[in-house]
């Protein structure tokens, strides 16, 4: 298979969250196997009764179902969940404006060229046998007992943010700390909380090597709780706009047309319900805070922001030829490498800034590598991000 060059922006705002928000890659370059290790998770599918069902040109079905017959109302402990078709805050005004002025542009999911969902409904990308086959090998070996260790790191010389290892993971990102919670909480490696959202391309998941949409949760580091998408019971969907999982068009090519995909991951002030936004506007839906454990329930303890490669060849040779973001190194710059502008976070003022204390962490430099680059005197800072892996690269082992 020939790589195919492409690259992408996330913009990505945030409340001060144990959150990740990733851009993963586990991309099939040649014919090598990826895995993803966490679609753990009490899967259950049940076909649900569409009002309308699109078929999209690269092959998705998107079903329209009935907003009250989401999977989220299949587990007891929402059985009585009013939905909350809002979030109770205002969204970052600040970065909107930046963004009407940006060159970039948003790029837009696939399927809607070819249909909408009503309003009442929400749009479920159709889970078919052939997934359901694939599904089965991820389940049991993500079943896995999984050994862990920690890792500390030192952000400014204030803090020390203790991280849970990830077999099969390898990261470069940035990370952002609330303090006073660090070293209390945020470092079980086995027990943490959290909630992401952002692109990825992932054959084992979706079946193919589309860039898609996706969001993931898990209040017990995934061993027993959590998944993809909607997959499982917990994501409240209210948009009929935007379907998690669903593949995104246009990608943005090298040294040409920049596409951005905007993502906010905000804990609503009046009802502690987690809200995922999509490109600004869409206020997808949200993680009940009845879901949530002690962490995720009083705030968050970290942020973290960039790239992962998940495969079983990270961390050993030969290593695997996966790249993550663009595929190139993030000295390439705008342009070239992947990035992730307007990185804010949120305190429970909801003011909306650029995190105070931040640091960055790279599994495996010569492999990946995470660049936070200051253009100007008072400009702020944009985390470039990724790199070939062992592609045509002798560094990475
Ligand atoms: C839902 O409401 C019913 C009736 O009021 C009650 O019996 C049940 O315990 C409630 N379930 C939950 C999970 O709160
Ligand atoms: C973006 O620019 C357009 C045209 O100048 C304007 O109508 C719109 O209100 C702006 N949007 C925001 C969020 O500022
Ligand atoms: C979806 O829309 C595209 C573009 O409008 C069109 O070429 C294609 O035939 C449509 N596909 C289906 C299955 O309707
Ligand atoms: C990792 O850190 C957590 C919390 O600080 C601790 O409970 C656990 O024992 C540590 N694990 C290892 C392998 O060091
Ligand atoms: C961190 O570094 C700054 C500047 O070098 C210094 O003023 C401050 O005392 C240091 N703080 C700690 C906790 O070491
Ligand atoms: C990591 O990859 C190895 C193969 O190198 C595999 O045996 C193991 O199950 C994987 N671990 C997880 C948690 O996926």
């Amino acid at each position: 298979m020939a790589f195919q060059r492409w690259r992408f922006l996330a913009e990505i705002l945030l409340l001060f969250s144990y959150v990740f928000i990733s851009a993963y890659v586990a991309q099939g370059r040649n014919s090598e196997k990826n895995h993803v290790t966490n679609i753990n998770s009490k899967l259950k599918f049940r076909r649900r009764p569409a009002l309308k069902s699109i078929r999209s040109s690269d092959g998705d079905i998107i079903d329209c179902v009935d907003i009250y017959k989401q999977p989220a109302f299949d587990d007891p402990l929402l059985m009585n969940h009013t939905i909350q078709m809002r979030p109770n805050y205002i969204p970052d005004q600040d970065t909107m404006d930046i963004k009407n002025k940006s060159s970039s542009r948003t790029t837009l999911q696939i399927w809607r060229k070819n249909g909408s969902c009503p309003q009442g409904t929400i749009p479920i990308r159709r889970v078919r046998k052939k997934d359901l086959l694939r599904f089965k090998n991820l389940e049991t070996f993500s079943s896995k007992k999984q050994t862990h260790s920690n890792r500390s790191l030192v952000i400014y010389n204030t803090t020390t943010a203790v991280l849970g290892y990830q077999p099969n993971r390898s990261a470069s990102i940035l990370i952002a700390t609330v303090t006073h919670y660090v070293g209390a909480k945020a470092g079980g490696a086995t027990d943490y909380e959290s909630v992401k959202s952002g692109w990825m391309v992932n054959p084992k998941l979706y079946g193919d090597t589309q860039t898609r949409f996706f969001a993931h949760w898990t209040t017990d580091g995934n061993q027993k709780t959590g998944c993809y998408d909607l997959l499982c019971s917990g994501f409240v969907q209210t948009s009929h706009e935007v379907a998690l999982g669903a593949a995104i068009s246009p990608l943005s090519s090298e040294g040409g047309t920049q596409y951005e995909i905007g993502i906010q991951l905000t804990m609503d002030p009046k009802t502690g319900n987690w809200w995922l936004l999509y490109n600004d506007k869409f206020d997808l839906g949200y993680w009940p805070r009845s879901l949530m454990g002690d962490y995720l329930r009083s705030g968050a303890t970290m942020v973290q922001w960039g790239g992962e490669v998940y495969s079983p060849n990270v961390a050993r040779t030969p290593h695997t030829t996966t790249g993550m973001g663009s595929g190139s190194w993030p000295q390439g710059l705008f342009g070239y490498a992947s990035y992730i502008s307007h990185i804010r976070s949120v305190d429970y003022s909801y003011s909306w800034r650029y995190p105070n204390f931040v640091a960055i962490l790279s599994d495996e430099p010569d492999c990946y590598a995470a660049y936070h680059y200051v253009p100007g005197f008072m400009e702020e800072p944009t985390l470039f991000f990724g790199g070939p892996g062992g592609f045509r690269n002798p560094r990475c082992p």
